[in-house]
Protein backbone atom coordinates (compact mmCIF):
# COMPACT_ATOMS: atom_id res chain seq x y z
CA UNK A 1 0.00 0.00 0.00
CA UNK A 2 1.07 3.69 -0.44
CA UNK A 3 -0.44 6.55 0.88
CA UNK A 4 0.45 10.61 1.20
CA UNK A 5 1.30 12.05 4.67
CA UNK A 6 1.16 16.06 5.39
CA UNK A 7 0.42 18.04 8.38
CA UNK A 8 0.92 21.75 9.78
CA UNK A 9 3.12 22.61 11.93
CA UNK A 10 0.90 21.72 14.51
CA UNK A 11 1.19 18.20 13.60
CA UNK A 12 4.60 18.02 12.41
CA UNK A 13 6.30 16.69 15.44
CA UNK A 14 3.05 13.60 15.53
CA UNK A 15 3.71 12.93 12.35
CA UNK A 16 7.31 12.10 12.77
CA UNK A 17 6.12 9.75 15.64
CA UNK A 18 4.17 7.46 13.34
CA UNK A 19 6.12 7.26 10.65
CA UNK A 20 8.01 4.09 12.14
CA UNK A 21 4.14 2.69 12.63
CA UNK A 22 4.22 2.84 9.05
CA UNK A 23 7.90 1.08 8.53
CA UNK A 24 6.86 -1.64 10.46
CA UNK A 25 3.47 -2.44 8.53
CA UNK A 26 5.38 -2.15 5.13
CA UNK A 27 3.16 0.84 4.13
CA UNK A 28 5.19 2.95 1.60
CA UNK A 29 4.61 6.67 1.83
CA UNK A 30 5.02 9.95 0.31
CA UNK A 31 5.68 13.08 3.03
CA UNK A 32 3.90 16.39 1.68
CA UNK A 33 5.38 18.54 4.25
CA UNK A 34 5.56 20.64 6.29
CA UNK A 35 8.65 19.15 8.52
CA UNK A 36 9.12 22.37 10.67
CA UNK A 37 7.32 23.93 13.39
CA UNK A 38 7.25 27.26 11.34
CA UNK A 39 3.48 28.36 10.81
CA UNK A 40 2.27 27.02 7.80
CA UNK A 41 -1.16 27.11 6.55
CA UNK A 42 -3.02 23.82 6.57
CA UNK A 43 -5.20 24.08 3.66
CA UNK A 44 -2.35 24.31 1.57
CA UNK A 45 -0.92 20.97 3.02
CA UNK A 46 -4.14 19.62 3.36
CA UNK A 47 -4.93 20.30 -0.64
CA UNK A 48 -2.13 18.18 -1.62
CA UNK A 49 -2.81 15.01 0.06
CA UNK A 50 -6.25 15.21 -0.38
CA UNK A 51 -5.91 15.26 -4.35
CA UNK A 52 -3.61 12.47 -4.03
CA UNK A 53 -6.13 10.39 -2.49
CA UNK A 54 -9.15 11.83 -4.69
CA UNK A 55 -6.64 11.04 -7.88
CA UNK A 56 -6.28 7.41 -6.79
CA UNK A 57 -2.05 8.46 -7.32
CA UNK A 58 -2.34 7.22 -3.56
CA UNK A 59 -4.05 4.23 -1.28
CA UNK A 60 -4.90 6.33 1.71
CA UNK A 61 -3.77 9.27 3.59
CA UNK A 62 -2.64 10.92 6.95
CA UNK A 63 -2.86 14.62 7.57
CA UNK A 64 -2.43 16.10 10.78
CA UNK A 65 -2.92 19.48 12.31
CA UNK A 66 -3.75 21.04 15.78
CA UNK A 67 -7.30 19.71 16.11
CA UNK A 68 -7.69 17.52 13.50
CA UNK A 69 -10.51 19.81 12.00
CA UNK A 70 -9.20 22.30 9.71
CA UNK A 71 -7.52 19.33 8.04
CA UNK A 72 -10.98 17.38 7.79
CA UNK A 73 -12.85 20.35 6.81
CA UNK A 74 -10.48 20.23 3.39
CA UNK A 75 -9.88 16.84 2.54
CA UNK A 76 -13.55 16.04 2.90
CA UNK A 77 -14.30 18.56 0.09
CA UNK A 78 -12.59 16.50 -2.58
CA UNK A 79 -14.47 13.78 -4.52
CA UNK A 80 -13.60 9.76 -3.11
CA UNK A 81 -12.01 11.25 0.17
CA UNK A 82 -14.17 9.96 2.91
CA UNK A 83 -11.83 11.68 5.78
CA UNK A 84 -12.08 10.93 9.19
CA UNK A 85 -10.68 12.91 12.50
CA UNK A 86 -10.06 9.85 14.63
CA UNK A 87 -8.61 11.34 18.02
CA UNK A 88 -9.51 8.01 19.71
CA UNK A 89 -9.45 4.22 18.89
CA UNK A 90 -12.91 3.45 19.07
CA UNK A 91 -13.46 6.23 16.00
CA UNK A 92 -10.39 4.89 14.25
CA UNK A 93 -12.16 1.07 14.29
CA UNK A 94 -15.27 2.55 13.03
CA UNK A 95 -14.35 4.49 10.58
CA UNK A 96 -12.79 2.02 8.65
CA UNK A 97 -16.00 -0.94 9.53
CA UNK A 98 -18.47 1.04 8.49
CA UNK A 99 -16.94 4.31 6.65
CA UNK A 100 -14.13 2.90 4.58
CA UNK A 101 -12.05 5.94 5.58
CA UNK A 102 -9.53 6.35 3.08
CA UNK A 103 -8.09 9.44 5.22
CA UNK A 104 -7.16 9.55 8.40
CA UNK A 105 -7.19 13.10 10.30
CA UNK A 106 -5.35 13.07 13.91
CA UNK A 107 -5.03 16.32 15.87
CA UNK A 108 -1.45 16.80 16.78
CA UNK A 109 -2.52 18.65 19.97
CA UNK A 110 -4.79 16.51 21.09
CA UNK A 111 -3.68 13.30 20.85
CA UNK A 112 -0.92 11.86 22.71
CA UNK A 113 2.14 9.96 20.76
CA UNK A 114 1.68 6.24 21.85
CA UNK A 115 -2.34 7.00 21.18
CA UNK A 116 -1.61 7.78 17.93
CA UNK A 117 0.63 4.89 17.29
CA UNK A 118 -2.33 2.53 17.93
CA UNK A 119 -5.06 4.72 16.14
CA UNK A 120 -2.42 4.06 13.24
CA UNK A 121 -2.18 0.80 13.55
CA UNK A 122 -5.98 0.04 14.16
CA UNK A 123 -6.80 2.22 11.35
CA UNK A 124 -4.50 0.50 8.50
CA UNK A 125 -5.36 -3.18 9.67
CA UNK A 126 -9.07 -2.86 10.03
CA UNK A 127 -11.03 -4.15 7.09
CA UNK A 128 -14.26 -2.41 5.68
CA UNK A 129 -17.46 -4.16 6.71
CA UNK A 130 -19.53 -3.61 3.72
CA UNK A 131 -23.09 -4.69 2.93
CA UNK A 132 -25.52 -2.04 4.41
CA UNK A 133 -22.31 -0.01 4.51
CA UNK A 134 -21.42 0.15 1.05
CA UNK A 135 -25.04 1.33 0.03
CA UNK A 136 -24.93 4.41 2.56
CA UNK A 137 -21.40 5.22 0.90
CA UNK A 138 -22.64 4.56 -3.12
CA UNK A 139 -25.26 7.43 -1.34
CA UNK A 140 -22.44 9.50 -0.63
CA UNK A 141 -21.11 9.12 -4.06
CA UNK A 142 -24.58 9.98 -5.30
CA UNK A 143 -24.43 13.08 -3.59
CA UNK A 144 -20.82 14.37 -4.98
CA UNK A 145 -22.44 13.32 -8.60
CA UNK A 146 -25.60 15.58 -7.83
CA UNK A 147 -23.40 18.43 -6.67
CA UNK A 148 -21.21 17.90 -9.99
CA UNK A 149 -17.97 16.75 -8.38
CA UNK A 150 -15.54 15.57 -10.76
C1 LIG B 1 -3.00 26.19 13.63
O1 LIG B 1 -2.69 27.00 14.73
C2 LIG B 1 -4.31 25.46 13.87
O2 LIG B 1 -5.37 26.32 13.67
C3 LIG B 1 -4.39 24.26 12.95
O3 LIG B 1 -3.33 23.40 13.19
C4 LIG B 1 -5.64 23.39 13.07
O4 LIG B 1 -5.87 23.04 14.40
C5 LIG B 1 -6.83 23.88 12.39
O5 LIG B 1 -7.90 23.27 12.43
Amino acid sequence: MKIAIGCDHGGTALKKEILPVLKELSIEWEDFGTDTDESVDYPDFGERVSQAVSNGKVDRGILICGTGIGMTIVANKFPRVRAALCNEIYCAKMSRLHNDANLLVLGGRIVDKETARQIVQIWFTTPFEGGRHQRRLDKIRAIEAKLKCQ
